[in-house]
């Protein structure tokens, strides 16, 4: 059975930059709260770009890294929660500005967590046999969900997009992924309009993230613990085997909480939130991208990746750069 190898990585984030201090101007807030709380400072938001346009950069320097035609793609999965579109799906309107046709594009929406679910979707088709050439993407214009007028959500998020290039490999690779989903907790975090169904009134202004942050920090918490246990005991591996904690990027304190479980120091700790803030499913590729094009991370190395979010959703993937 062949395993996926991750052939290259790639990044975009829109080149305008919120700081805390700018935020401080729109409402009741600081840049000491913002700060003391999640860690972040600053994040990059778009303008008229949408999630296709910030995948376009990050997708062809993916390709780039791995030496790869964009037609050479057999699959492309993209993780988003905020598409271009209802339909066509961002990942088919990604595959047209690539200029390529005929390949199988698909979008997978598991909010935040939605690059470790897309990246659990390619790695089957590629283990499966199915196809040998998968761009995984997470794209994300999470500033056209906020509420600006919320102080407790509008500081949080950020825009980006990052890419990864899976290629049929006889070694690992990927070693396993892990998702999980769990609906009752709906309320503490979601998106308040849809299509064909709206939660709440504001729904009739426009489609807004709620969320109850600090419940669903504690359910965070306990839940990335647990999942860090499932992924190395499926792998018969011991927290001393991974040199790199790649997480989801909400907020520093979650992150620190993981690390601790795994007794990894925070320099084998990938960070992005400080500057990038939570950019959902762009998150765990675009930290990745930069920790591989730093040269932190080496061909070899063991990474794992976790993330939570919206549905509730999380997930895990332990691979080898
Ligand atoms: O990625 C998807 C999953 N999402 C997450 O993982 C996010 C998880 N949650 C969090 O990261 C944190 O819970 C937050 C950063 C959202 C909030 O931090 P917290 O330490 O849990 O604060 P809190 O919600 O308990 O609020 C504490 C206080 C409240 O005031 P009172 O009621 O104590 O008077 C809030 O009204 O902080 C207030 N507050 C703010 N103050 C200044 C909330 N937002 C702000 C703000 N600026 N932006």
């Amino acid at each position: 059975m062949p395993f996926s190898r991750i052939a290259g990585t790639g990044g975009y984030l829109p080149p305008q930059i919120v700081t805390n201090q700018d935020l401080e101007r729109l409402v009741d807030t600081t840049d000491d709260w913002i700060v003391e709380r999640t860690g972040i400072r600053q994040r990059h938001i778009a303008k008229a770009e949408c999630a296709s346009d910030l995948a376009l950069p990050a997708a062809q320097r993916a390709l780039e890294m791995a030496g790869r035609r964009a037609d050479e793609v057999d699959l492309i999965v993209m993780g988003t929660s905020t598409p271009d579109l209802v339909f066509p799906s961002t990942a088919c309107r990604l595959q047209h500005k690539l200029g390529i046709s005929q390949c199988a594009a698909l979008d997978v929406n598991a909010a935040c967590s939605g690059f470790v679910y897309a990246l659990s979707v390619a790695d089957s088709f590629i283990r499966s046999g199915t196809y040998q050439c998968v761009l995984v993407v997470g794209s994300e214009v999470m500033s056209r969900l906020m509420d600006w007028s919320d102080r407790t959500t509008c500081v949080l998020f950020g825009d980006g997009a990052g890419a990864m290039l899976l290629e049929a490999s006889t070694e690992p690779g990927i070693f396993s992924t892990h998702i999980h989903s769990d609906a009752a907790y709906e309320e503490l975090l979601y998106v308040s309009g849809g299509v064909s169904c709206a939660v709440d009134p504001a729904a009739q202004h426009g489609a807004f993230l709620r969320m109850k942050g600090n419940e669903v920090f504690r359910f965070a918490v306990n839940t990335l613990g647990r999942i860090v246990d499932e992924t190395l005991e499926a792998n018969g591996m011991r927290r001393e085997d991974i040199d790199w904690l790649v997480p989801h990027q909400a907020n520093i304190r979650i992150i620190q909480a993981t690390a601790r479980k795994l007794r990894l120091p925070m320099e084998n700790v990938v960070l992005t939130v400080e500057r990038h803030g939570n950019t959902s499913s762009a998150s765990i590729p675009l930290a990745l991208d930069e920790a591989v094009r730093d040269g932190r991370i080496r061909r070899g190395d063991n990474i794992l990746m976790e993330a939570f979010g919206g549905g509730f959703t999380w997930g895990s993937a332990l691979a080898r750069f």
